[in-house]
């Protein structure tokens, strides 16, 4: 290891400057004009896995944005994991707030920044460059590695699980390995057990046949907006718990073991709620905030729109309001059956005045996994190896919606061993990676490769 732990130390400067490389391709998924550049960035992938030695480089189509496989099997009687990342990032607006621009990514203190830095690029790079540090000294990893990188997940991942279940010859593993998620803080390690599901929907409310006349007709109609937003308001109660019919039937309630084990975590209200600018934090009542971030279903207006946004004024009573509302999930919740209970609900509040649509853009169930397995296990020891600290249990309020998907389809289960920090600006303006954690990741990683194959022999091996 030690060998390859200086080669990782020597080339940090040349690891850095690929990785800008990555992060300079525009690939945002849900944008139709970005198409190519998401074809760009698989290319680019290709390309860089070939680079640092690894085999059968595939770029294969999906019904959307396609996959990149890579793999390499020469560890004979070795286990097989499976490194699972994604290559698409969220839109950059609003651009203006970016203090350096989102694709030309930017060191400022000790942090990358640049679209995709965090979430997922950087960390997909993370298993690149393990990888790389062991096929160029000494030319074999310690297991088998396959690897999977897909473009859709920022999207829904709507068309990864029928590539699932149509390659799963080539996906066969023994562990899955997803480096998608965060630590619990700056120098807290962390293995990341739960993430929470999701149903996403835009509403449509229509009043009059066209836009109006505020002068001439306001007082005798009922403006959409207001309808949308009073709909709106009406789905949280004083209480800030979901007013949708049926929200809360099948969610599971915390063990009294985990409500402790979270009061454990180094936490502190005053101190997050600070962070964020904030005086007061907002949720739940009867939960603390990592309860209610972790282990609770929330829903959020996403975005709103209607009438004249323009600039100046235009006195107009619009004929349509729009809205993107989503719901995090928590087991036992299923998406579809809270999409269809959230329409049902929407339709019964709307009043008469208004007419609704509602569509259900995409979701993705929520995920739990077993922390007593092997690749958990192996994880608390190469985290332990890479940061010098005993990592934590958390869970993620975030989804990875493929996550359920990998252990219906192929029966495995995934270790999130996830390198962000919660204040890394994911999908916002000025996103970035702790350069510590960049590196620090890379080798928990080379540690990992290293350690799951004893993990898997010996099992759960009690220390
Ligand atoms: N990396 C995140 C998931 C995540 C976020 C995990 C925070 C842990 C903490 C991922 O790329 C993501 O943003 N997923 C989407 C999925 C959705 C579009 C189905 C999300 O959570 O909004
Ligand atoms: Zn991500």
């Amino acid at each position: 290891m030690e060998k390859i732990l200086s080669y990782i130390e020597s080339n940090h400067e040349r690891y850095l400057s690929e990785l800008k490389e990555l992060l300079a391709i525009p690939s945002v998924s849900s944008q139709t004009e970005r198409k190519p550049e998401m074809r760009r960035a698989a290319e680019w992938l290709k390309n860089h896995m070939t680079n640092i030695g690894l085999q059968n480089m595939q770029i294969l189509e999906t019904g959307g944005h396609p996959v990149v496989y890579a793999d390499w099997l020469g560890a004979a009687g070795k286990p097989t994991i499976l490194v699972y990342g994604h290559y698409d990032v969220q839109p950059e607006d609003p651009v203006d707030l970016w203090k350096t621009p989102p694709f030309e990514a930017t060191i400022r203190g000790e942090n990358l920044y640049g679209r995709g830095a965090s979430d997922d690029k950087g960390q997909i790079f993370i298993h690149l460059k393990a990888i790389e540090a062991f096929l160029k000294n000494g030319g074999a990893l310690p297991m088998n590695i396959k690897i999977i990188f897909e473009g859709e997940e920022e999207i829904g991942s709507e068309n990864l699980a029928k590539f699932i279940s149509e390659h799963k010859e080539l996906l066969k593993a023994d562990v899955i390995v997803i480096s998608d998620s965060g630590m619990f803080a700056k120098g807290v390690p962390s293995v990341t057990y739960a993430l929470r599901g999701l149903a996403y929907m835009e509403v449509e409310v229509t009043g009059p046949n066209g836009d109006l006349h505020s002068g001439s007709f306001g007082g005798s109609v009922h403006n959409p907006i207001q309808a949308l937003t009073e709909m709106i308001a009406s789905l949280h109660d004083k209480n800030g718990r979901i007013t949708v019919k049926g929200m809360y039937d099948d969610v599971r309630p915390l063990t009294k073991a985990e409500r402790a084990a979270f009061k454990e975590l180094p936490w502190s209200d005053k101190k997050y709620a600070k962070s964020l600018g904030l005086k007061q934090l907002y949720g739940e009542k009867g939960f603390t905030t990592l309860e209610r971030l972790w282990a609770r279903p929330t829903l959020e207006c996403n975005g709103i729109w209607g009438g004249y946004t323009g600039e100046g004024a235009k006195t107009v009573l619009p004929a349509k309001a729009f809205a993107k509302i989503s719901m995090r999930l928590v087991p036992d919740q299923s998406s579809e059956k809270i999409a269809k209970l959230f329409e049902k609900h929407f339709k019964a509040i709307a009043p008469k005045t208004v007419s609704v649509h509602v569509r259900n853009l995409h979701g993705g169930e929520p995920a739990i996994t077993p922390v007593d397995s092997p690749g958990v296990q192996a994880a608390v020891v190469a985290l332990e190896k890479g940061f010098g600290k005993k990592p934590l249990y958390q869970r993620e309020g975030g989804s990875i919606p493929i996550v359920v998907d990998f252990k219906k389809l192929l029966g495995i289960d995934s270790v999130l061993l996830g390198f962000g920090l919660p204040d890394e600006n994911a999908h916002a303006p000025n996103e970035f990676l702790n350069l510590d954690n960049f590196f620090g990741g890379i080798k928990t990683v080379a540690h990992y490769y290293k350690e799951f194959p004893n993990f898997w022999k010996t099992g759960n091996r009690k220390k």
